[in-house]
């Protein structure tokens, strides 16, 4: 499958490296977590209780979502900006732990990689669970201070409670798969990061052709 699938925590720089990506490769790009966030964010605005799946399945029954170049539409308003509010991370985070709801985004998400082709695809359970054929996975880790730092919304605690929940949870936790290229971000430019990642798509590709 011509797709590149990058996971990681919060503040791996797997946002950075994905639309650098994209722009160098001349593919689509999918943040896979603005797919949650926009769903959160229509939890939070019906005041639907998180932690409750059926009452967050019933605030976004009928929701549009769509995801185009960065930008974030729900209902044809524009939530670019609004979804990355801390109390949105939040919210995001625990409503993923609902597997119906998550099972609705795998679905979407499949469908805008169909609609879009050749793409790099970004999130925590891309390469393990939505995408397992993408020609390219990796595995993007940093140490727990620098990825806070790289998050000037969040403060280290709200860093760490929200990676427990995306790591323990029982459905699609974040997982390292055995084919992932995994790489330690904490000391990289992103540019190093950029090369490797655009080597393994080009051997990807060429490997596909012969
Ligand atoms: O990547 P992000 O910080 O925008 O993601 C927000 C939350 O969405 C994250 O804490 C967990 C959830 N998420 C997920 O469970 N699976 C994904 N593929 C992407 C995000």
């Amino acid at each position: 499958m011509d797709l590149i699938a990058i996971d990681g925590l919060a503040g791996t720089g797997k946002s950075t490296l994905a639309k650098a990506l994209a722009e160098r490769l001349g593919l689509s790009h999918l943040d896979t977590g603005a797919s949650f966030r926009m769903m959160a964010w229509v939890a939070l605005t019906s005041n639907a209780r998180l932690d409750s799946e059926a009452d967050v399945l019933k605030a976004t029954e009928n929701i549009s979502m769509s995801y185009e170049a960065g930008k974030c539409l729900v209902n044809g308003t524009d939530v670019t900006k609004r979804i990355r509010q801390e109390s949105v991370s939040a919210a995001a985070s625990k409503i993923a732990v609902h597997p119906l709801i998550r099972q609705r985004l795998l679905l979407w998400q499949r469908q805008w990689v169909a609609n879009h082709g050749q793409c790099v695809v970004e999130g925590r359970d891309t390469a393990s669970v939505v995408f397992p054929d993408a020609s390219v996975k990796v595995y993007l880790e940093a140490d727990s201070q620098v990825r806070a730092s790289r998050r000037i919304e969040a403060t280290t605690a709200d860093l760490i409670e929200r990676d427990a929940r995306d790591m323990s949870r029982s459905s699609a936790p974040i997982r390292k798969v055995a084919d992932a290229v995994v790489i330690d971000t904490s000391k990289m430019a992103i540019s190093e990061v950029e090369d490797v990642v655009a080597g393994l798509w080009q051997s990807a590709i060429q490997d596909h052709k012969e």
